[in-house]
């Protein structure tokens, strides 16, 4: 299995990707999981990813919390989408299990510092701010990631927190620049991937047909998550972003795009956090980024759905 470090600020769909990689060891082994301020403070993030660790049984992955700051800027939350808990719907019990000592950015260090250069993968699921404050710090870990397998951005798809930028990426863009600037091999799942994972009446049923509290747990997270969608943009239902980054660990093949150069805008305030993606090639830019384009989101409802089950 490859070994990850989930970097992640829970929201519901943060949940549904944690839940995928807990059920899949085959596939990845989840060395740790480290908190970013996001779709709702730290405080809450850190909170809720241990909830989800103590959803699946898996007290024993250590949970550290980060950054409670973009690197610059004040922090710009979720609530509207994710609730005020930010894993609103299901009615989960506080967390028993403690935080991990150490703080997310020195343990990402360490870890990258520790295990062989190239076996280590990144998968973040919210700002790049935990990121790349370790790259800062440590500038040659990023010659020692396996791969950054992110959720961020968008290009035709364009914006879901302003007109151009996608949440995750204009909450924290000097740190998104900072991550897309380093020559780490980096893997994009953008809005354009995203939107296509939606979670129709079906879908959802399917996860509460499973019958375990995993299965209802999601159905609930994700019949939150979808009155955002439904009643905004009369969405089929809610986009499952971050599990698109699991995912792509396990069957990559459900997904495809084009390596390209990508660049993060940090100076307009009007298109602030933008994904200024090449996608036609039209700049001598070299390409840092694999920009993934579609997924077959019958075949990932299918896998998602097949592993939670086994939870
Ligand atoms: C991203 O923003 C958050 O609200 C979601 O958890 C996802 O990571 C989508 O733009
Ligand atoms: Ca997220």
């Amino acid at each position: 299995p490859r070994k990850i470090i989930i970097d992640t600020d829970p929201g519901q769909d943060d949940a549904v990707a944690i839940l995928l990689a807990l059920a899949s060891p085959d596939e990845m082994e989840v060395l740790g999981i480290t908190a970013v301020a996001g779709n709702v403070p730290l405080a809450l993030t850190a909170r809720n990813a241990r909830i989800v660790c103590e959803l699946a049984g898996r007290t024993d992955i250590p949970v550290h919390a980060g950054c409670d700051a973009p690197l610059v800027r004040p922090l710009v939350t979720a609530e509207h989408v994710h609730g005020k808990t930010g894993l609103d719907g299901p009615a989960l019990p506080e967390p028993q299990m403690p935080l991990a000592e150490g703080h997310a950015v020195d343990v990402i260090i360490e870890t990258l510092r520790d295990n062989s250069p190239g076996t280590v993968t990144l998968c973040p699921l919210g700002p790049l701010t935990n990121i790349a404050t370790a790259f800062r710090k440590a500038p040659e870990i990023a010659g020692r990631v396996q791969e950054i397998v992110l959720m961020g951005g968008a290009y035709f798809e364009v914006g879901n927190i302003t007109p151009a930028a996608e949440f995750n990426i204009y909450v924290d863009p000097e740190a998104a620049g900072i991550v897309f600037r380093s020559g780490a091999p980096i893997t994009v799942m953008p809005l354009d991937v995203t939107h296509k994972a939606l979670v129709t009446k079906a879908r959802n049923d399917a996860f509460r047909a499973l019958g375990s509290r995993v299965g209802a747990a999601v159905a609930e997270m994700t019949d939150f998550f979808e009155r955002f969608d439904r009643e905004k943009y009369g969405s089929d239902g809610a986009p499952l972003h971050d599990p698109c980054v699991t995912a792509y660990l396990i069957r990559p093949e459900l997904f495809s795009g084009r390596h390209i150069n990508v660049e993060i805008e940090t100076q307009s305030e009007l298109t602030l956090g933008m994904t200024v993606a090449d996608w036609w090639g039209v700049t001598d830019r070299a390409p840092n980024a694999t920009f993934m384009g579609d997924v077959d989101a019958d075949g990932f409802f299918a896998l998602l759905t097949d592993r939670l089950a086994r939870l």
